[in-house]
């Protein structure tokens, strides 16, 4: 029997099996005599064996001209071939060649869906869209001091390249690279590079990033709410190696009952106070408030949109008077409804952490918010946060005008969107115009946009120390302008 060799670029060559296989199959050559072999960081080893007995090249066989009738196969094979070429089975190749061999010529084939040969092909795509997922959610990079980020991860398979356009889209505003073992990425804010395989001691050292995210990952852990088995399925212990986090989870664990514990023994959280509705007309004072504590006390009384009615109390910005710069946020959370101040809660928490990070003391800046009362809604105790609507928002921006009368501030600063949109009067888009100035405002005050620190603490872990960094350089943009 005369062997064909059908050789492939590299581990992940979906083009080179493409190519190959249409030859290969227009010229009739059956399965059996096909050697498929891959050349360069080759997983598949037995290239010595095939060089000797192969008569001939897949690739020395004639391409089949446009005016022959292409191999066809149901759309779905198409994409299970795509995933599955990217196993690391050495045996994918032959497998899924065969498949389009017996597609051809049984044409009963796609009609049966417990033949063993295609289960395993879809086994194989399976593996590959599970693991392209995961290195979606477990990529962890690290901020260089020369301001790119690189991460170190292990795929299970050879998903680096069908994972390189999500990433450049995802941070398409950084300059990264992912090492891998196989091959690696790098992006430099306009071009995709692929480069070979990294080694393991190229991984980055950890980074503060890294820290907060500990930090952040030991708070969210709810003792009460363990399963570990859900927990195992969602986080494979093949990636923990990768996982800084990993090394808090045997831990968190091992104290989780007697924490769930102290948390029964502690009772229920006490009733939230709510305040009557004020009536309008009664409430609304005739004057423009002529201090913060006037402003206060007018704020309090608004009831201009239907928020106010269900807060405990309005919460005015805190700071000194013509500080430099005016940090302007959404609405006040649940716990500074009750406290009475801006930012105290988690999203204040990560903003003080910021804040110290750059050596900014809070007390210099001022604190203030778009819309002055706390919108939520009630899912049995608990007050969930709801976004205040626009026209609810356009209700409350003369009290944040007449705010920033008071304080006069050099500079403002939007954290998020509808901080944006108060204070330049137009829907802003973050991930579009953040960390510029904009010199929009008829006060001629200038305006940075950035995230604000809720959006960051919601999303995934993966793109989390990303966001963080450019956090913390909008804000230092901020802080060194004025
Ligand atoms: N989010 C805000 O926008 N402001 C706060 O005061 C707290 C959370």
């Amino acid at each position: 029997m005369t062997l064909v060799q059908a050789r492939l670029a590299h581990a992940a060559d979906v083009e080179g099996f493409r190519r190959q296989a249409r030859a290969l199959l227009h010229a009739g050559i059956e399965p059996d005599r096909v050697a498929w072999q891959v050349e360069a960081g080759g997983d598949d080893a037995a290239a010595d064996l095939f060089d000797a007995c192969a008569a001939f090249r897949a690739d020395d066989l004639p391409q089949p001209d446009a005016a022959t009738p292409s191999v066809r196969v149901p759309a779905a094979f198409a994409q299970l071939c795509d995933a599955g070429l990217l196993h690391r089975s050495p045996q994918r190749h032959a497998l899924l060649y065969r498949l389009l061999w017996r597609l051809r010529h049984e044409p009963g084939l796609r009609h049966d869906p417990l033949d063993p040969q295609m289960r395993q092909a879809r086994e194989l795509a399976r593996a590959v869209q599970r693991d392209i997922h995961k290195m979606r959610a477990f990529v962890r990079f690290t901020a260089l001091p020369d301001g790119r980020h690189v991460a170190w991860f292990e795929p299970a398979h050879h998903v680096v390249e069908a994972n390189a356009g999500f990433f450049a889209r995802r941070f398409a505003q950084m300059r990264w690279a992912i090492l891998t073992p196989d091959r690696c990425i790098e992006w430099d804010g306009s071009r995709l590079q692929l480069r070979p395989g990294a080694d393991r001691t190229e991984k980055p050292a950890p980074d503060a990033g890294e820290a907060l995210w500990l930090t952040y990952y030991e708070h969210i852990f709810n003792p009460a709410r363990l399963k570990v088995a859900a927990m195992v399925r969602e986080m494979p212990r093949r990636y923990w190696p990768q996982l800084p986090e990993a090394t808090l989870i045997r831990p968190l664990i091992d104290t989780a009952a007697g924490r769930a514990g102290a948390m029964v023994d502690a009772g229920a959280t006490p009733a939230r106070r709510f305040r009557p509705i004020v009536p309008l007309r009664a409430a609304v004072p005739q004057h423009t408030p002529r201090t913060l504590e006037e402003l206060r006390v007018a704020t309090d009384a608004c009831r201009d949109c239907p928020i106010g009615a269900g807060a405990t109390q309005a919460v005015c910005g805190s700071g000194p008077l013509q500080a430099a710069h005016m940090l302007v946020g959404e609405q006040p959370g649940d716990q500074e409804d009750l406290a009475g101040r801006p930012f105290v809660g988690p999203a204040g928490q990560l903003l003080d952490r910021a804040l110290a990070e750059l050596g900014w003391a809070r007390d210099a800046i001022y604190l203030a918010n778009a819309v002055k009362h706390f919108k939520y809604e009630l899912r049995g105790k608990r007050r969930i946060h709801k976004t205040a609507g626009q026209r609810e928002a356009a209700a409350c921006l003369h009290w944040l005008e007449r705010e920033i009368e008071l304080v006069q501030p050099r500079s403002l600063v939007a954290l998020g969107a509808t901080a944006a949109r108060a204070l330049l009067g137009r829907p802003v888009a973050v991930q579009g115009e953040r960390g510029r100035w904009l010199h929009e405002r008829a006060d001629g005050l200038p305006v940075l946009l950035t995230w604000h620190p809720s959006a960051l603490l919601r999303l995934p872990p993966a793109q989390r120390p990303a966001a963080y960094a450019q956090w913390l350089s909008d804000l230092a943009a901020a802080r060194e302008a004025a």
